[in-house]
């Protein structure tokens, strides 16, 4: 670190730059001081990451599909050196409709290709740090009593194929996960691997959105409830009852990162337990102007028996104090109201 200016002098390569979590994690890493280059699958989206930071503050470049063999090469060739890599890109959206197209080639190819890019063209990078998921830990069929680092959703690709909804996005989270995991162990390249396996993520929206039928998949239900479409009832809270901020996401990668011994290491990302009934009771108690909007009657759904979760680790390990449910919620209908005041 560069002590007169609070700049490092590393610099972190950022895939996915137009997501949720990215947002997040682009915030993050430029308060740590860190020079970052995000990608965006087009230049208009590239340049609209650059202009929700201060100007000149990043530099991006254009990787229109990550699915595709060598997409991250020119990256690398134009924008090297970097020292970590910081993969997010991945889709995550609920209409599926070609599992092996939208999903499974972009998780599983994407990471894998990226993993071979920094192989063939990133001799200086120190570490990968890989958004993974809940997706790639959570046996909703079978869950265990307690959850942690040890568990592997036991998904498949013919899972994805046969039960595209159901099981697309997780079998795209499990497998490209493994592959990473199995990359590094048979390929020992000169930099090592550290994963975050963050749950259902809810929190502030990016500082620029096109539309609100644009936001991240998970913030949907709060935004469905501001809206009044949860008005005559709220959707069954199952199959996931937990939840995390987006900023302990972001810390959580920040920290994967700076602190050393995170290499080598999964890290479940869990702030705790909710039902969409005590996200709609938050935001009516503390928001009375959308009283009006939401249920007055709902059921608490969340089971008595519900699976729990041990996040020692990431508490340990990367120091994340976990935000409540409560500020989550309030902050992430806040950022709502304020880039779309009309919801
Ligand atoms: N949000 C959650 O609850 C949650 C929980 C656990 C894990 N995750 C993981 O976190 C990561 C980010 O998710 P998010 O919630 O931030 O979702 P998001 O806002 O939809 O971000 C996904 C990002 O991936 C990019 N992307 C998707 N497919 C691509 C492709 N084929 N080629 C290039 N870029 C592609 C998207 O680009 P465009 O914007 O151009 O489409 C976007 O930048 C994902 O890996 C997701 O699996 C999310």
């Amino acid at each position: 670190m560069n002590k007169s200016n609070g700049q490092r002098n590393e610099r972190v390569l950022l895939t996915g730059g137009s997501g949720f979590i990215a947002s997040h994690v682009l915030d993050t890493l430029l308060d740590a001081g860190f020079q970052v280059v995000v990608t965006a699958r087009s230049d208009e989206k590239g340049r609209t990451i650059a202009e929700s930071v201060k100007p000149h503050q990043i530099c991006y470049a254009v990787v229109e599909d990550i699915a595709k063999d060598g997409a991250f090469d020119h990256v690398f060739q134009i924008q090297a050196p970097f020292d970590y890599v910081v993969h997010t890109a991945s889709p995550y959206y609920l209409n599926v409709q070609d599992p092996v197209k939208e999903f499974l080639d972009p998780a599983i190819k994407g990471t894998t290709g990226l993993l071979r890019s920094i192989k063939a063209h990133g001799p200086t990078v120190k570490r990968l740090v890989i958004t993974s998921s809940s997706a790639a830990v959570l046996n909703p069929d079978n869950h265990p009593k307690v959850y942690d680092e040890t568990c592997w959703a036991p998904t498949t690709y013919e899972d994805a194929i046969n039960h595209p909804a159901k099981n697309a996005y997780k079998a795209s989270k499990v497998l490209a996960e493994k592959a990473a995991w199995e990359f590094v162990e048979n390929e020992k390249p000169n930099f090592d691997l550290a994963v975050i396996n963050c749950t259902y993520v809810f929190g502030p929206i990016q500082r620029k959105l096109a539309s609100l039928e644009a936001m991240n998949t998970s913030n949907h239900r709060i935004r469905d409830m501001i809206q009044g479409e949860k008005r005559d009832g709220l959707d069954p809270t199952a199959p996931v009852f937990t939840w995390v901020d987006v900023r302990d996401v972001a810390l959580a990668h920040l920290r994967a990162i700076t602190v050393p011994k995170a290499g080598g290491n999964r890290f479940y990302v869990v702030g705790g337990h909710f039902s969409n009934k005590q996200i709609a009771d938050i935001i009516r108690e503390k928001v009375p102007s959308l009283a009006d909007r939401l249920p007055a009657d709902a059921v608490d759904d969340l089971p008595d028996d519900v699976f729990s979760f041990n996040n020692s680790k990431s508490r340990q390990v990367l120091g994340i104090d976990y935000t409540s449910l409560e500020k989550s919620i309030l902050d992430t209908v806040g950022s709502i109201l304020a880039l779309f005041p009309d919801a």
